[in-house]
């Protein structure tokens, strides 16, 4: 059943808590892309354009949990979303729990929007402590759960917050509503052909969406360096190519599963290839079928672009989730591009397009195709877990619409 959402909720006047996911890349200080600030700014004007006043909380990173580190402050994050609301986000403390944030709660004007500091800095937000817990509550009269990407984890904001709020509204965000939509109402009754598209480094990470998604599929199209534990699977020879042998019997029963089912695994046939792991040092070579020793597979070949482009194409639900090669080194990107490329073309042709989160979306985003896919996600592991059909409690504990 559907979750309501925060537009069905009468804000005004009201403390609205909301979980927002600002864990976004930071270098020397400076936030490298705002996407997910961006992402969550439908929900925030929403609340505060109804006169509701917009009180948001985030972790950042991965710190120890016993107390501020500069590092991993989100004051760059609350900076970024005033300067894109085009007004003030108070940053109140360095503590999320202490008295300086509780009084400037207090203190908000109905319009006002609030940043409270990395919930990480407690160690009680990754226990789901329910005192750290009580103390946020304390905070909202209304929960929002506009944190898409953290939406796999069951951590204090996500789940203690919203269960000790019971009685008050619980709801998601636009942001979590849209997510939802695409990947998991979109991917359950899929327009067909649904194809496919999974890579990345490792196949131990992308097993589990491979078995969920053998039910579902038409063609599941493999790519990036997870290829070559299937192709060992098969016997071909991969040279140096990146290979979880722990995981060798688990690609061949998938890839025997495949053959007597209706699903079509595609594997990649030919491959770019280069001596060394690097961008600019190194024989390159394409070779057909097998490797030569020496030489590892980095990128999917032409032979297979134009293969993987023909399925794309006809595809009428197309998901992606992981780079065909090291799209970051030019020699190696052809691959991935080539995806990229034939998913906006489909989309321009009636198909549903999704691009999971992490290195897909930063790639659809480096070769300016982002907004000719239907949706991009802003999860990471959340995405991931969505493909995996995994429920998240996070999301299951709110209030129905
Ligand atoms: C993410 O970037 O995937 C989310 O913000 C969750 O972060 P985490 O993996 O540190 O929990």
């Amino acid at each position: 059943m559907a979750k309501k959402n925060i537009a069905a909720v009468d804000v005004a006047g009201k403390r609205v808590l909301i979980r927002v996911d600002f864990n976004v890349p930071m270098q020397d200080g400076q936030i490298t892309d705002d996407r997910r600030i961006r992402a969550a700014l439908p929900t925030i004007q929403n609340v505060i354009e109804r006169g509701g006043r917009a009180i948001c909380m985030s972790h950042l990173g991965r710190p120890k949990g016993e107390g501020y580190e500069e590092a991993f402050s989100l004051r760059p994050a609350a900076d970024r979303l005033g300067e894109l609301l085009g007004k003030p986000a108070a940053f109140p403390s360095h503590d999320c729990t202490d008295e300086a944030a509780a009084g400037a709660v207090a203190s908000m004007n109905d319009g006002d929007v609030l940043v409270l500091e990395n919930l990480r800095f407690h160690k009680g937000e990754k226990k789901g402590d329910s005192s750290f817990a009580a103390k946020l509550a304390a905070l909202g009269d209304v929960y929002v759960n506009d944190a898409f990407g953290t939406c796999h984890r069951e951590d204090a904001s996500m789940v203690a917050v919203p269960g000790l709020m019971a009685g008050k509204p619980r709801v998601v965000g636009f942001l979590v509503e849209k997510e939802i939509k695409y990947l998991d109402e979109k991917l359950s009754e899929p327009a067909r052909p649904f194809v496919v598209v999974l890579g990345g480094a490792k196949v131990s990470d992308k097993l589990p969406a491979i078995t969920n998604l053998l039910e579902k599929a038409d063609h599941i199209l493999i790519g990036g360096a997870m290829a070559y534990t299937f192709i060992k699977a098969l016997g071909h020879q991969v040279g140096e190519s990146r290979v979880e042998k722990e995981h060798l019997a688990e690609a061949k029963r998938i890839i025997d599963y495949a053959a007597n089912h209706h699903v079509e695994l595609h594997l990649p046939t030919d491959h770019v290839c280069s001596t060394e792991f690097s961008e600019d040092v190194g024989d390159i070579e394409v070779f057909v079928d097998h490797i030569e020793p020496g030489f590892m597979g980095l990128d999917i070949g032409p032979q297979t672009q134009a293969h993987y482009a023909v399925l794309i194409r006809r595809g009428k639900t197309i998901v992606w989730n992981g780079p065909m090669g090291v799209f970051e080194w030019k020699p190696f990107r052809v691959g991935t591009k080539s995806v990229a490329e034939s998913m906006a073309a489909a989309t321009g042709e009636g198909a549903t397009t999704i691009v999971g989160g992490g290195d897909s979306a930063a790639a659809v985003d480096q070769f300016g195709l982002a907004d000719k896919m239907s949706h991009v996600s802003t999860g990471g592991g959340a995405s991931l877990a969505m493909l995996e059909g995994k429920k998240f409690k996070a999301v299951e504990l709110l209030d129905e619409a």
